[in-house]
């Protein structure tokens, strides 16, 4: 499809999935679609897998973006590094650079790898030059404690995109942004609570919208306020891992250290439950370790277990099969946690029920943060006409009837989980031109 005239982009740069929108008019916005696998999907994976290639006498490193980059990395025999929720390490001022395969990245050229095939993809299906974007920003980004923090996340964002070829981009919070989408159906003028529930962040809004608003060309002045906090669907999944999985691969275990019981070390686990972390227990000297507890274990079938997934560099296939658990009980009341690999064979019943109680202290913290936007913004609950639930983690029903309590089912509506966000960023983009 090419589109002609001043695009206007908004570009949701997510911790799990990114997505982009073009609007042409208020009631002209078209979402990209990406190649995967042989079909398309509007939900980019913001990951990147690198690998470490021979040509001729030298060794060089290619990356792969997205659904490319997963299907590289599954294909792979011998498997390179794959990153993901890249998004939360913005605020980390002691990551400037990784290396990877003997060369340093900064943290800005790994994003800017991913945006650059986003931005790319998006040209080639519209037919035209994208240069300016309207960027989401979570309301508080993971690691910050103050808004200096966020500031200098937001830099690194913008330095990112930069090098991405964005040379003019602005930000917008991403619930706000999520308010625009909702609002473009909107006959009348209401307030409302936006909760973005994503897989790094839960952000919330709380704004009027509707016709009258609209004419302010989405300028921030009739968002009353925001508030943030950095856990989401990536906190769920280490509970699920903390909870399930862990256990089953000997945390919490013994072994016997010359007749002497000792626990079995416990911050392997907690590199497990960050997936993505698991590569880097790859190393010699973490292995060492491992055979040896191994030997020593009072249960080694399960520190094996440990061992062949670390070998194997099975973190996201791991990471995956936690997910698969986690949708299913979006809609079921029990699962069964899956995975068969070589020495590893977990088949371990789970209720939504067990989730839940997993995940209290996350679903407290939520509550916690909406009820201090309803007090320093001086708004009633009843005051609220609509709460506007997206992102992919809205879809967990505990967290769906923190609202339902709190507003009442009648108010909730929920929609656009994975575009919502790139959707009013688009459209942000349009009014600031209007
Ligand atoms: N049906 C479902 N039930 C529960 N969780 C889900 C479901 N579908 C997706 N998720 C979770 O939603 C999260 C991704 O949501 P989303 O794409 O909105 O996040 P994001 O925009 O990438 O992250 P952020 O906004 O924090 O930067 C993941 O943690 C994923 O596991
Ligand atoms: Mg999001």
């Amino acid at each position: 499809m090419s589109l002609t005239g001043p695009l206007s982009v908004g570009f949701d740069f997510g911790t799990t999935n990114s997505s982009v929108a073009v609007a042409t008019a208020a009631d002209a916005v078209h979402l990209a679609r990406f190649p995967y696998s042989g079909g398309v999907t509007e939900s980019f994976r913001s990951l990147l897998y690198l690998e470490r290639l021979r040509e001729g006498s030298r060794n060089v490193i290619k990356s792969w973006s997205g659904p490319v980059g997963i299907d590289h990395y599954l294909q792979a025999d011998d498997k390179g590094r794959l990153i993901q929720s890249l998004k939360s390490f913005l605020t980390s001022r002691s990551l400037q650079t990784t290396e990877i395969f003997g060369r340093r990245f900064q943290l800005e050229d790994l994003l800017a790898n991913i945006m650059r095939d986003i931005r790319a993809s998006v040209e080639t299906q519209f037919g035209v030059p994208v240069t300016h974007a309207t960027v989401g920003r979570p309301v508080r980004f993971v690691g910050a404690d103050s808004d200096e923090d966020d500031q200098y996340a937001v830099g690194r964002l913008e330095a990112a995109l930069h090098r991405a070829g964005f040379e003019e981009v602005s930000f917008e919070m991403e619930p706000v942004a999520a308010a625009f989408y909702y609002e473009a159906r909107l006959d009348h003028n209401e307030l409302i609570l936006i909760g973005d529930f994503g897989g790094g962040t839960s952000d919330f809004s709380l704004l009027r919208v509707g016709p009258d608003y609209r004419q302010a060309n989405g300028q921030t002045r009739n968002v009353l306020g925001n508030e943030g906090l950095a856990l989401a669907g990536d906190s769920f999944d280490a509970k699920i891992i903390r909870h399930l999985v862990s256990p089953a691969l000997g945390a919490g275990t013994y072994l016997d250290s010359n007749g002497k019981r000792l626990p079995v070390p416990n911050w392997v686990y907690y590199k497990l439950e960050r997936w993505h972390h698991l590569s880097l227990l790859r190393s010699r000297e973490t292995l060492n370790m491992l055979e040896s507890v191994a030997r020593q274990s009072l249960e080694p079938e399960k520190i094996t277990a440990l061992l062949y997934l670390i070998q194997h560099d099975l973190g996201y296939q791991l990471h995956r099969a936690v997910q698969r658990v986690k949708v299913t009980l979006s809609h079921a009341e029990r699962s069964v946690f899956r995975f068969t690999d070589g020495d590893v064979d977990l088949d371990i019943e789970v209720t939504r029920a067990d989730f839940e109680s997993w995940i209290a202290e996350e679903l407290s913290d939520i509550s916690i943060h909406v009820e201090r936007l309803l007090s320093k913004t001086g708004v009633r609950g009843e005051e609220i006409d609509r709460v506007f639930l997206t992102g992919g983690s809205s879809l967990v029903p505990a967290v769906r009837s923190i609202f339902e309590k709190r507003f009442g089912a009648d108010k909730i509506q929920g929609g656009g989980e994975f575009i919502s966000v790139a959707h009013g960023l688009s459209l942000r983009a349009l009014h600031s031109q209007s």
